[in-house]
């Protein structure tokens, strides 16, 4: 099927797909996802075979409306509420008690289900004319890099054959906010870019219950990889240092005879060896949001020269930092 501009007609053929159990790939504000039915088990099954991931692994379902999830959860915290009002369309996932209707397949056979409704127009679209859940994991195979651009999702399923809505480049960058909940109490379970502090400001409270824990020792430590759960990842090693060693890092590397990519810093000025011909480097941005919107294309960009090693520098664990940290942590991981 390939790539395909969106457009009314697309959209349409985009829905006739979903509706025979068929996958389509689709632009959301966070990275691309690869939809199926979430109502379909046999579509579900062809996109937990086509991402090659484990059975027991739940997804995302996305919808067009907050007031549909009530078609698929029951119980609903009135903070749950209270955040689907103020943040959707928007970057945050809720983790709700199913419905018992929800197939296994979504849930991973748990008692609760993920829920979100994207912002991203092509997203809303697709969702308003389905008129129904599409589950939705990100459009890599499992445990690779999350796609932000049609051209990734490509790459990495394109042989596979999913229909691809091209939307240009996802305009967050990183995952969604996952958001469970404790009573009324959020509890995060993965950082994006509805942070903390955004979520307390709607319900006065919020306990982050990170995926991946916070080092506390950001500037300090060498993160060597092999020590955290591996996730988007790039095939390419990725190591974290503090910025102060970053230079020499690489410096070292290349005298070593190495080649090596770089996400360097842009606060940190034109690096002495820009243009050595061992070196690939992408200027990274000052603020938390601009970094997110541009870290998978920088990885993927660096993954794609075949380099000897991939290094860059911690970024701090606050914030909207948290979720960069988070997956630059993830990315650096080797079993
Ligand atoms: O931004 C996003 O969330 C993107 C776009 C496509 O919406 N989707 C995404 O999906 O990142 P995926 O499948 O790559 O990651 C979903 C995460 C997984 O870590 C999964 O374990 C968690 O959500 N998740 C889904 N349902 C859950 C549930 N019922 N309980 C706990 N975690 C759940
Ligand atoms: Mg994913």
């Amino acid at each position: 099927m390939g790539i395909h501009a969106v457009s009314a007609h697309s959209i349409e053929q985009a829905v006739a797909r979903l509706r025979e159990g068929d996958l389509v790939a689709f632009p959301t504000e966070t990275v691309y996802g690869l939809g199926a039915d979430a109502l379909n088990p046999d579509a579900l099954a062809r996109l937990y075979q086509v991402k090659g991931r484990p059975s027991r692994h739940p997804v995302i379902v996305h919808l067009a409306t907050a007031e549909s999830i009530e078609q698929w959860a029951t119980d609903i915290p009135i903070a749950a509420w209270k955040l689907a009002k103020h943040i959707w369309p928007g970057p945050l996932t809720l983790i709700l008690s199913r419905l018992s209707h929800v197939p296994d397949a979504v849930t991973g056979g748990q008692e609760t289900v993920g829920l979100r409704v994207p912002g991203h127009p092509v997203a809303q679209a697709l969702l308003t004319a389905f008129d129904g859940g599409i589950a939705a994991p990100s459009a890599n195979r499992f445990g690779r890099l999350s796609p932000t651009s049609a051209g990734h999702v490509q790459a990495e399923l394109g042989a596979l054959g999913p229909m691809i809505l091209d939307g240009g480049v996802c305009p967050v960058g990183v995952e969604s906010t996952i958001v469970a909940f404790e009573q009324e109490i959020p509890v995060i379970l993965r950082p994006g870019m509805i942070t903390a502090e955004r979520i307390e400001a709607v319900v006065g409270r919020c306990r982050a219950q990170a995926t991946v824990p916070l080092s506390g020792q950001a500037s300090s430590a060498i993160r060597a990889p092999g020590t955290l759960s591996s996730h988007y990842a790039p095939q390419t090693p990725l190591t974290l240092v503090p910025a102060e060693a970053l230079d020499a890092w690489v410096r070292q590397g290349v005298q070593a005879g190495r080649r090596i990519g770089v996400l360097w810093p842009e606060v940190l000025g034109q690096p002495v060896w820009a243009d050595h011909s061992q070196v690939r480097w992408v200027p990274m941005p000052a603020h938390a949001e601009a970094y997110a919107h541009q870290l998978y294309h920088a990885l993927w960009t660096l993954d794609g020269y075949g380099l000897d090693a991939l290094v860059t520098a911690m970024v701090p664990e606050s914030g909207a930092w948290w979720a960069v940290a988070d997956r630059l942590q993830r990315a650096s991981y080797r079993s």
